[in-house]
């Protein structure tokens, strides 16, 4: 903790805390839900309760954000039972369900989860990731673009209006810079080994 003077006069406080990447735990599933704000908490809380099951079952895993003991963001991780046309004949993860508590946002946090994910896909011997997104939602698309994921399929069903991008997995160069040095954030990174603590499967 460092103590400066601010331009105007006032005290800046400038603290030091990392923001880890950890596994979902099943007791904060209200907490994550509530990371989109107060609108659709039921149906999100539906999504979330299958998303664990599917977690203990080992078809997907949660990815969570921590800041200070706080989930400030997520995102699920399907590793099995995957879609074949979302598939298209490469071992890929998918990841979905991003999300960042928005006083956490364009600090690097989203971008800290989806190379944790393709950590995981690395370690399963995966070689692409896969997001799928909601045709509106522009600025996630451009977002992606610029991480370097490319369009390569599209849906209309139940699910939604969706358009799937994809990516090589990020370099082995990029798990060094999940651990930012870059002071607005520090990213990193408890996913390494393949195994989630116990108590997510409970
Ligand atoms: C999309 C989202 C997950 C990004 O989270 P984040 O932690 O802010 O993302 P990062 O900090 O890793 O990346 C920031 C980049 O996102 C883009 N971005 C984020 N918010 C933006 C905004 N309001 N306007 C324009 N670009 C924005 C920019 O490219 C930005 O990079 P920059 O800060 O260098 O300009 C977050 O905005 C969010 O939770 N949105 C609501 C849920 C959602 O849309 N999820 C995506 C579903 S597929």
């Amino acid at each position: 903790m460092g103590l400066e003077r601010a331009a105007d006069g006032g005290q800046v406080i400038r603290i030091d805390v990392p923001v880890t990447v950890r596994a979902a735990r099943v007791d904060e599933m209200r907490r994550l839900c509530e990371l989109w704000g107060p609108k659709g908490m039921a149906s999100r809380l539906r999504h979330l309760r299958r998303y664990f099951r599917e977690q203990a079952d080992g078809v997907q895993r949660g990815l969570v954000a921590d800041f200070n003991g706080n989930p400030i963001g997520q995102l699920w991780v399907r590793l099995r039972h995957i879609d074949p046309a979302i598939e298209a004949g490469l071992p890929v993860v998918y990841v979905h369900t991003l999300v960042v508590m928005p006083e956490f946002r364009r600090l690097g946090v989203a971008e800290g989860l989806v190379r944790s994910a393709s950590a995981l896909a690395v370690e399963r011997g995966c070689t692409h990731v896969s997001i799928g997104v909601d045709r509106p939602n522009e600025a996630a698309r451009r977002l992606y673009a610029k991480w370097g994921f490319e369009r390569y399929y599209e849906s209309f069903d139940l699910r939604g209006d969706l358009v799937f991008m994809r990516r090589e997995v990020f370099g082995c160069e990029s798990r060094e810079q999940l651990r930012r040095e870059d002071p607005r954030s520090r990213i990193e990174s408890g996913m390494d080994s393949g195994r989630l603590p116990e108590e997510t499967f409970t």
